[in-house]
């Protein structure tokens, strides 16, 4: 592999979309960021200077940092944010990882403007498992707020209301001619008949997972998460906030004469006020644009806001390549189970009971296994390299839930909430089974699950309380997906298997914004093995200081 060289400038840039100018922190005045293009093998050095009022730090969505947990990114949990004037030099070696991925400002919500592609290619060698795809395009979904989104979670979180939602979803920044004063912000994928495009799709945004299609064409998902998987086609995909999906688009033998909508819009089922709202961009063909204006636009349909069953059954088509080049390493036996609870609560607090949301509150809150996540004001991944945990977390992370879960019942007591630093400690190489069941309290809710510092097969998923007895009898453990987000079904669970052989700080949160923001997060404290390559690394010297 070769090193690679990037400078990320935070800085502040005026930005208009909907008629709305408005000053955004963006890397290298760029909305959405720039894209990073490296290899499988390939080291990466980021030199992020920050010349913004806000604290920052960027986090490589995916990347697997073996050893080199420094770099991961987010904000108290393995580094103190990047402060005003100040830099740090990300660096770290892409080590059997190639696909589709992304970078995002880790801290607060400021990754709603700050983010862009991390396409890694395979090595020099190497080819795709499937056909060499005639042009690669990211496409990357966002959210766009005409107020500043710092904002809006502030308001939020002092008042324990819900926060507003976003003005428009976008591609590639750009919302689309379907919102006012939008037409001229439009994506448009201009395509050649008769060839195969790689579409990289990401799913940026702060708070919905989306369905996305493209009218009179079908795609052929080829990888998920940066890893490849057995092919099949869909004319909808539903991704959530965190995940990516590379697709395989046809395009027609001849110029069909026509325009078609590529739509996205969320899929919803919680409680409240959301962006029911779309975005669309325009497929087009050959260059005769002139023609464009008179062509037919066609539209695709997706499914209802709320169609679950459409999502877990779509979801459930996702299988690991699994073959002798690509094989699925899925854990065969479990040595530490956990069941987490995952989702809303205390909001009302029940009588008598004391709840501790974010700010202490006993307003709206989110939580593992009822614990409300509190971040230090210091870094997590210093504090256990150096032994110094005294007063800044606590390794009494609950294995299960502190209030008992079941859906049978109404309503599960399940809504008070304690908040708390707590951590659970894996021995180097321990094999991890997770349950994680939505409570669906305030409204049965998906919650994608994001795993930094792993990947982790999917081995089960399930409607209702997840039974113990039953379940683990139909889990796959040949070829489940691999990924490093997942959906937790909306009044459902689903199980996951990872193998702790990377030592560090390890966080792991619902990819909604609002519901980190709540607190529905955690980490895992994996330790040193024995062997020299089982080791974290030393920081570097420039690691922020709080
Ligand atoms: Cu893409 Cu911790 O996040």
């Amino acid at each position: 592999g070769v090193t690679r060289h990037y400078k990320f400038d935070i800085r502040l840039q005026n930005v208009t979309r909907l008629c709305h100018t408005k000053s955004l922190v963006t890397v290298n005045g760029k909305f959405p960021g720039p894209r990073i293009i490296a290899r499988e093998g390939d080291r990466l050095v980021v030199k992020v200077v920050n010349h913004v009022p806000n604290n920052i730090s960027i986090h490589w969505h995916g990347i697997r940092q073996l050893q080199s947990g420094w770099f991961d990114g987010p904000s108290y949990i393995t580094q103190c944010p990047i402060q005003t004037g100040q830099s740090f030099v990300y660096n770290f070696t892409i080590v059997g990882q190639r696909g589709t991925l992304f970078w995002h400002a880790h801290i607060s919500w400021l990754r709603a403007t700050v983010y862009g592609p991390l396409i890694i290619l395979p090595k020099h060698n190497a080819s795709y498992p499937f056909v060499k795809p005639y042009k690669e395009v990211p496409i990357i979904f966002g959210e766009w707020w005409n107020v500043d989104p710092e904002a809006v979670i502030k308001q939020a979180l002092q008042t324990g209301a819900g926060p507003n939602v976003s003005d428009a979803y976008t591609i590639n920044g750009l919302p689309g001619p379907l919102y006012n004063c939008s037409k001229k912000d439009t994506f448009r994928l201009k395509v050649k008949p008769g060839k195969t495009y790689l579409l990289r799709l990401i799913n940026a945004a702060l708070n919905d997972e989306l369905f996305f299609s493209i009218a009179n064409h079908s795609l052929t998902v080829v990888e998920a998460d940066a890893l490849y998987v057995k092919p099949f086609t869909t004319n909808v995909l539903v991704i959530t906030p965190g995940q990516t999906t590379n697709v395989l688009l046809k395009t027609k033998p001849h110029d069909p004469n026509a325009a078609f909508f590529m739509l996205a819009r969320p899929y919803f089922t919680g409680l409240g006020t959301f962006d029911n709202s779309t975005v669309a961009g325009i497929l087009e063909y050959d260059n005769s644009t002139s023609a464009l204006n008179k062509r037919p636009h066609f539209k695709p349909v997706l499914p209802a806001l709320n169609a679950t069953s459409f999502v877990m059954n779509f979801t459930r088509k996702f299988k690991s390549l699994a073959t002798a080049k690509f094989p699925a390493n899925v854990p065969q036996t479990v040595q530490k189970r956990f069941f987490f609870t995952v989702g809303l609560g205390s909001n009302p607090c029940p009588k008598n009971q004391t709840c501790q949301g974010p700010n202490n509150s006993s307003k709206f809150s989110a939580s593992i296994n009822n614990i409300s996540f509190i971040l230090p004001t210091t870094a997590l991944l210093q504090a256990h390299f150096f032994g110094k945990s005294n007063g800044i977390y606590t390794t009494d992370f609950p294995s299960v839930p502190l209030r008992p879960f079941n859906y049978t019942g109404t309503p599960p007591n399940n809504t008070v909430v304690t908040n708390g630093t707590k951590a659970i400690v894996l021995p180097f190489n321990t094999s991890v089974e997770v349950v994680l069941q939505g409570t669906s309290i305030l409204g049965a809710e998906s919650h994608p699950l994001h795993l930094h510092g792993f990947n982790f097969y999917v081995v089960g998923q399930g409607f209702g309380n997840f039974n113990p007895n039953k379940d683990p009898a139909n889990f796959n453990v040949v070829d489940p997906a691999e990924r490093n987000t997942i959906g937790v079904p909306s009044g459902g669970w689903v199980a996951i298997r990872f193998l702790a052989d990377n030592p560090g700080v390890w966080f792991m949160h619902c990819h909604f914004d609002v519901h980190l923001s709540w607190g529905l997060k955690m980490v895992w404290i994996v330790q040193d093995g024995k062997l020299p390559n089982q080791k974290l690394l030393p920081p570097p010297a420039d690691l922020p200081k709080c």
